[in-house]
C-alpha cells in the first residue's frame, strides 16, 4: 500500500466493504474551508479565492462552462486530465470582475462570505450554489456540497442502476465486474462522473467531476437538500456546465469532453450474438437462418470460443479453421464479424505467444510495487495487463489488432476492462500495483493502481481505437467496450454488461441507456433478452420491439442459458420480431441522420422525453419507459411491461400523430380545414401536462408517436446496410410548427465523410390557408445517394390537393382513410420547393 496514508486506507477500506460512502471515516479532521473570512483575487478569466489555507480557483474556459479547482495547503494538483483535453483546459473567456466575483455573457459567479461558490444566471436565478459547509478536507480524502433544492432532478452518471432519476440515491464510481447486477448493484461497469440537473430555478446544469479515484455522490440520499461528491484522494477539480436546457448541458459536456465519432452505417443494423458461436459452421449456420428467415442483420459476433485457450488475439484453428474466408463468406452476405478482445494477455512465455512475447520485451505490463509483472487469472489463466497509461503501450497494443484487420474482422469487443480479475476479493488488480503514466499532459510518472482503476477501461478502448485507425486510416474504427470513464465516447460504443432475462432488466435497460447518452454515451446498448437466465418468449418479443429503438441494438446470450435467437419461440414471436427489426431498417436514414447530429453536435440519439420537452418533468404519466429517438419519435412502452394494464402516455404539446398509423394522435385544433396544430393553441393545462392518450399493451404492438412538426425520411427494408435498397426514399410530413427534416447519407464506412463525401440537406414545410410548401433547401456535401426520387406522404390532409414541383405538376392520390396526400417528387438535389394547393 506505499504511497497512501493512514487516513485513505481507512477510507478505501470502508467503501471497499460496505460498498457505500465512508461517511464515518470522513467525519475526523474536518478542515472546512469557510474557516475565516475569504479574500478574492480577481485572474484574467475568474478569481481566485484563498480561505483557511486552501485556494479555490474558479476560471471561466467558455462563457457557460466554469472549472473550479481547490488547492490544499494553496498547492494545485498536476494540472492533466484523461476526461478533458489539454486545448479545453487552456481555453479562457473574458471576464467581467465584481467585487464579489466575475460575470460572463451567460453566467455570474458569486463568492458568499462563508466562501461559497453561487452560480447564477444574468436574470439573478441561481443555477447552483454551495451548501453551508461547501469543503471538508480528511487526509488525502475530501467532500463537496452544494445544494440540491426541491425539484431538481439528477439524470447522468453513466449507466448506474436504480430509477431514471437519480435524485434520493447514493452511488459510488469504482469499476466492476457485476455479473447479474441488479437495480440496487452499485458500483458497476463504468465511471462516468457527469451528471445534469434539470428542473432547477436557473434551469438546467451538469457537473463533470474529474477525479479518477474511489469517487462518490450523494444526490439528496443522506440530507434532503444537498448534493455531496467526494473521493478519496486526487484532485478536487469540477468544471460545472450551465445550460439553461438539458440539451444545452449535454451539448456543451461533449464540447469538453469530446464526442463520439460518426459509426459505421453496419453498426446501427441488427446485431446477433452470442456466448459462444462455438464454431465457423455454427457462424455460418446461424447466418444461413438469419438470412432464411428473412430477419435483416448487419453483425455476427465472435465472443471468447473462437479464440486459442481464450487468449486474446488468437484463433481456435480447429474450430475456426479460415478465420478470413469466413469473413469474406460473411461480408457477401452483407454481415460484418466483430470478435472479442480482452486486455488480459495470457501470461504464457516461450509458447510462441506474440502478445505476451513482444508485451514483455517491450515492457508494455502493470508491475507489483517490487517491480516484477503483476499476473492475475482471467478467462484464459494467468494474465498480465497492459498499461494503457502509457502511450508507447497503447500503441503496442493497438498494433496487434493488424493480422485481424488484413483477415477482414470489421470491430472489436473489449470486454472485461474494469478490469476483472478472478479468485480476488476485490475482482481486480490490487490497489498498490504500479502504472506508469506517460501521456498527454501528464508528468512521466508511477502510479497506483488507485488512481488508474476508473480509467483503465476507457484507456484501453484509446489504444484499440486508435491502433485501429492507424491500421486502416481511411476506415471508420468500431470498439465495444464494458468499462469506461468520461470522455470515453470518443473511442468505443458500450454495453450495459451481464443483465438478467427479466422484465425488471427490460425496464432498467431503458433507464439505463437514456443516462448513458446524457452522459455522452450515444451508443449503447443492452443485451436483448438479457444476457443470463433465459427470457420468455414474451419477454424477447418485448425486448426485440424496444431494443429496435434503442441505438446499438444486438442480442446476446450466456453460456448455458437457452438459446435467445428470434426464431427460438416459433412463428408467431418470430413475425413480431422480424417486423421490429425491419421497422429499425426502414428507419436507417432518420437513425443515421441522428449519428451525424451526435457527431457533430452530441446530441443523444435515445433521450429522456424532458430532452426536447422540458414540461414532460412534470407531466402527470407514468412515463419511466418512455423515451425519444431524436426530437421526433417518442416511444412509450407500457411502464409495467409484464403487465396487461392500460396506462396513460403524456404527450408533450404540440401535436402528435400516431407512427403506425399516420393519423393524428391528438385532437387536432385546426382552423377551418387547415392539417396544423400549434403550440398557441393548446391550453395552459395542456402545455403542462400534454395531452394524455390510453394505451392498452398488446404484445405485437408498440406504442410510438411523431411530432406533428416532423419530416421523417425512411427507406425500403433491406436485409442489411450494405445493400442498396431499391426504390425510394420515404418522405413523411407530419404538419406542425417549426416543421423540418434533415436527410443525411455517406458511403457508411470510410472517413471520405471528412473529406465532403457525404449529403446533408434539410427540409421544411409550413402550412398556409390554401395548402402547403415543402421547401429543400440546398445539399450540402458531394455525396450521391442511392434514390432518384421521393415517395411524400403528407399526413394530417383532407381533401384533395395540386402538387407541383417547380413548374411541373405531379400527380397525388389522396386517402381520406389515412387523412394522407401522397406523390413522388424529383430528387432536388439543387433544393427547390414542393407547393401543395388544397383542391
Ligand atoms: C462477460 C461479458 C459477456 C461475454 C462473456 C464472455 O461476461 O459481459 O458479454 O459474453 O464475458 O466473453
Amino acid at each position: 500500500m506505499a504511497g497512501m496514508t493512514r487516513g485513505m486506507l481507512r477510507l478505501v477500506a470502508a467503501t471497499a466493504l460496505a460498498g457505500a460512502t465512508p461517511w464515518s471515516a470522513a467525519a475526523q479532521q474536518i478542515a472546512p474551508i469557510d474557516a475565516g473570512a475569504p479574500q478574492i483575487s480577481a485572474r484574467a478569466n475568474g478569481v481566485d479565492v484563498r480561505a483557511a489555507g486552501t485556494v479555490m480557483r474558479v476560471n471561466a474556459l467558455t462563457d457557460s462552462i466554469l472549472r473550479v479547482r481547490i488547492a490544499r495547503g494553496g498547492v494545485f494538483a498536476e494540472d492533466a486530465s484523461w476526461a478533458v483535453p489539454a486545448g479545453f483546459r487552456a481555453r479562457t473567456v473574458k471576464v467581467t470582475p465584481a467585487a464579489d466575483g466575475f460575470s460572463t455573457a451567460a453566467v455570474r459567479v458569486r463568492i458568499t462570505a462563508a466562501g461559497g461558490l453561487v452560480v447564477e444566471d444574468l436574470a439573478g436565478k441561481v443555477i447552483s450554489a454551495d451548501a453551508p459547509r461547501p469543503v471538508d478536507l480528511d487526509g488525502t480524502g475530501f467532500t463537496l456540497r452544494k445544494a440540491l433544492p426541491f425539484g431538481q432532478h439528477i439524470y447522468g452518471l453513466g449507466d448506474k442502476t436504480g430509477d431514471l432519476d437519480r435524485r434520493g440515491q447514493s452511488f459510488v464510481d469504482w469499476n466492476t465486474d457485476s455479473y447479474k447486477f441488479m437495480r440496487s448493484t452499485d458500483p458497476i461497469y463504468k465511471s462516468v462522473p457527469f451528471f445534469v440537473s434539470a428542473g432547477g430555478e436557473g434551469g438546467s446544469y451538469g457537473i463533470l467531476f474529474d477525479n479518477t479515484y474511489r469517487a462518490w455522490f450523494d444526490f439528496a440520499h443522506r440530507d434532503p437538500n444537498t448534493l455531496e461528491m467526494g473521493a478519496p484522494d486526487g484532485p478536487i477539480d469540477y468544471y460545472l456546465i450551465a445550460g439553461p436546457t438539458t440539451g444545452d448541458v449535454v451539448r456543451r459536456y461533449t464540447d469538453l469532453t469530446g464526442r463520439a465519432p460518426m459509426p459505421p452505417q453496419w453498426a446501427l443494423g441488427f446485431q446477433q450474438s452470442r456466448y459462444s458461436y462455438m464454431s465457423a459452421d455454427e457462424v455460418r449456420q446461424i447466418a444461413g437462418r438469419l438470412r432464411a428467415e428473412k430477419i435483416p442483420t448487419d453483425v455476427l459476433w465472435l465472443d471468447i470460443d473462437f479464440q486459442d485457450r481464450n487468449r486474446p488475439f488468437t484463433v481456435n484453428t480447429q474450430t475456426f479453421p479460415d478465420l478470413a474466408g469466413l469473413a469474406r463468406d460473411m461480408k457477401s452476405t452483407g454481415i460484418k464479424l466483430i470478435a472479442i478482445t480482452d486486455l488480459h494477455v495470457a501470461a504464457a512465455p516461450n509458447q510462441g505467444y506474440t502478445p505476451y512475447d513482444t508485451g514483455i520485451a517491450g515492457d508494455h505490463f502493470v508491475h507489483n510495487p517490487d517491480g516484477s509483472v503483476f499476473v492475475g487469472k482471467v478467462w484464459p489463466g494467468p494474465s498480465v495487463f497492459p498499461d494503457f497509461t502509457r502511450a508507447k503501450s497503447r500503441v503496442w497494443w493497438g498494433g496487434l489488432f493488424k493480422p485481424f484487420v488484413h483477415d477482414g474482422i470489421a470491430g472489436f469487443w473489449n470486454d472485461m476492462n474494469e478490469p476483472s480479475v478472478f479468485e480476488t476479493l476485490t475482482g481486480t488488480m490490487p490497489l498498490d500495483t504500479v502504472h506508469h503514466i506517460a501521456s498527454d499532459d501528464f508528468a512521466d510518472r508511477n502510479a497506483t493502481h488507485a488512481e488508474v482503476h476508473n480509467v483503465y477501461g476507457m484507456l484501453n478502448t484509446r489504444a484499440t481505437f486508435e491502433g485501429l485507425r492507424t491500421l486502416q486510416p481511411n476506415e471508420r474504427a468500431f470498439v465495444m467496450t464494458r468499462a469506461s470513464y468520461a470522455g470515453g465516447q470518443r473511442y468505443g460504443v458500450t454495453w450495459t454488461g451481464d443483465n438478467s432475462a427479466t422484465w425488471d432488466h427490460l425496464k432498467l435497460s431503458v433507464h439505463q441507456l437514456i443516462n448513458l447518452g446524457l452522459s455522452g454515451f450515444a451508443w449503447a446498448g443492452a443485451d436483448v433478452g438479457g444476457f443470463t437466465g433465459g427470457p420468455s418468449a414474451d419477454l424477447l418479443t418485448r425486448w426485440f420491439e424496444i431494443g429496435a429503438f434503442t441505438p446499438v441494438f444486438r442480442d446476446h446470450a450466456e453460456k448455458g442459458s437457452p438459446r435467445a435467437e428470434p426464431w427460438v419461440d416459433g412463428a408467431e414471436h418470430l413475425a413480431i420480431r422480424r417486423r421490429f427489426v425491419e421497422e429499425r431498417y426502414r428507419l436507417m436514414p432518420y437513425l443515421y441522420a441522428l449519428a451525424d447530429r451526435n457527431a457533430h453536435a452530441g446530441d443523444p440519439v435515445m433521450r429522456p422525453v424532458f430532452y426536447d420537452y422540458p414540461d414532460a418533468l412534470k407531466a402527470s404519466c407514468d412515463q419511466s419507459m418512455a423515451f425519444t429517438l431524436g426530437a421526433s419519435l417518442l416511444v412509450a412502452p407500457p411502464p409495467k411491461p409484464e403487465s396487461p394494464q392500460t396506462y396513460n402516455v403524456c404527450l408533450p404539446a404540440g401535436g402528435w400523430f400516431d407512427y403506425w398509423t399516420g393519423l393524428p394522435a391528438t385532437p387536432m385544433k385546426a382552423s377551418g380545414d387547415a392539417p396544423i396544430m400549434s403550440a398557441t393553441q393548446t391550453t395552459p393545462e395542456q402545455r403542462i401536462n400534454g395531452d394524455m392518450v390510453a394505451e392498452t399493451p398488446r404484445l405485437d404492438h408498440l406504442p410510438v408517436y411523431v411530432r406533428a412538426g416532423t419530416i421523417l425520411p425512411r427507406q425500403p427494408v433491406t436485409q442489411s446496410t450494405s445493400e442498396v435498397p431499391t426504390g425510394l426514399l420515404f418522405l413523411d410530413v407530419y404538419p406542425g410548427s417549426g416543421c423540418t427534416g434533415v436527410l443525411y447519407a455517406d458511403d457508411g464506412h470510410s472517413m471520405a465523410f471528412e473529406r465532403g463525401g457525404y449529403l446533408r440537406q434539410t427540409v421544411r414545410c409550413t402550412v398556409s390557408a390554401d395548402g402547403m410548401t415543402i421547401a429543400f433547401d440546398k445539399r450540402q456535401g458531394s455525396f450521391s445517394p442511392w434514390w432518384k426520387q421521393i415517395a411524400v406522404t403528407v399526413h394530417g390532409w383532407k381533401g384533395a390537393g395540386a402538387v407541383r414541383q417547380g413548374t411541373r405538376t405531379l400527380s397525388a392520390s389522396r386517402d381520406d382513410a389515412a387523412q394522407a396526400l401522397r406523390f413522388t417528387a424529383g430528387d432536388l438535389a439543387k433544393g427547390g420547393t414542393v407547393t401543395i394547393t388544397r383542391g
